[in-house]
């Protein structure tokens, strides 16, 4: 563990990495027990996946955690989905403070039940002194659900004429969505063997590295982090650029 961890190299970290992670409930059917177990061994993957980040200086965590299209699951899981975050995020805030991550939350928060809501609106608050990591959580976040609330928006300045159509381009674009204020993430994980997006930052993955591995979620821990960002780093990114303009960059010529 310690190895992989030296093989990463600090110059060339991504500043922002963003996880679906997936494979909670197949991996616990397949111990026999209840889904929700396997959502209860996830948030430990959090706690290592988050302190992994705080400590190599990662500045930007985005963790898929409800899609809008899970709330269409069993009543008794989402439940029970929004009663472990409820009670992680309480017993997690001095330890978030202590790591010094600053907590934001994408998504449509009006759907989240009130106590839910409140104890969000409290953590964020509670954090929000901090400058190490910003910790992102998608809670009930769906990609087309954020672009069509873009474009309303948008709608809604034209016609107050704060905005002109004639000036939009991709940066006023990017500050009606929820993520204004974070970079687009370099890298992309999913875990538990699943090559999808899942309505996941449709617009934002324009150019991310995408990283796809069998581990489900719970068994997601530090070293794979140190994998997947090992991965990454042995990656051309060429943005639509030729091999050789991309290597003249990089050697400054
Ligand atoms: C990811 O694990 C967590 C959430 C979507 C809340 P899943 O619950 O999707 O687990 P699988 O994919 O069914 O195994
Ligand atoms: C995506 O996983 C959402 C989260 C991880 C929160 P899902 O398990 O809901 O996605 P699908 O249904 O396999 O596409
Ligand atoms: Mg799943």
């Amino acid at each position: 563990m310690e190895d992989l961890q030296q093989k990463v190299n600090k110059q060339r970290l991504p500043k922002h990495i963003a996880i679906i992670m997936d494979g909670n409930g197949r991996w616990a059917e397949e111990k026999g027990e209840d889904r929700l177990f396997g959502h209860f061994h996830g948030v430990n993957s959090v706690r290592s996946i988050v302190e992994a980040s705080a400590e190599l200086g990662i500045q930007y965590l985005t963790l898929y955690a409800f899609s809008t299209e899970n709330w269409d699951r069993p009543q008794q899981e989402v439940d029970g989905l929004m009663t472990l975050l409820v009670e992680t995020i309480h017993k997690e805030i001095a330890e978030l403070n202590e790591k010094n991550v600053k907590l934001h939350v994408i998504g449509d928060m009006t759907m989240l039940p009130d106590f839910a809501q409140a104890e969000l609106k409290e953590a964020i608050a509670l954090t929000s002194n901090n400058n190490g990591l910003n910790l992102i959580m998608a809670l009930s976040y769906s990609s087309r659900w954020e672009l069509i609330n873009a474009v309303k928006n948008i709608g809604f300045d034209v016609k107050a004429g704060k905005i002109n159509p004639e000036n939009i381009n991709q940066e006023t674009f990017s500050q009606y969505l929820s993520t204004s204020n974070f970079p687009d993430p370099e890298l992309m994980i999913r875990t538990s063997g699943e090559y999808r997006i899942s309505n996941f930052l449709l617009y934002q993955l324009a150019y991310s590295e995408l990283y796809f591995t069998n581990t489900c979620w719970p068994d997601f821990k530090k070293e794979n982090l140190y994998e997947a960002i090992i991965d990454y780093q042995n990656r051309e990114r060429r943005f639509g650029k030729t091999g050789k303009q991309i290597s003249h960059i990089e050697h400054g010529s």
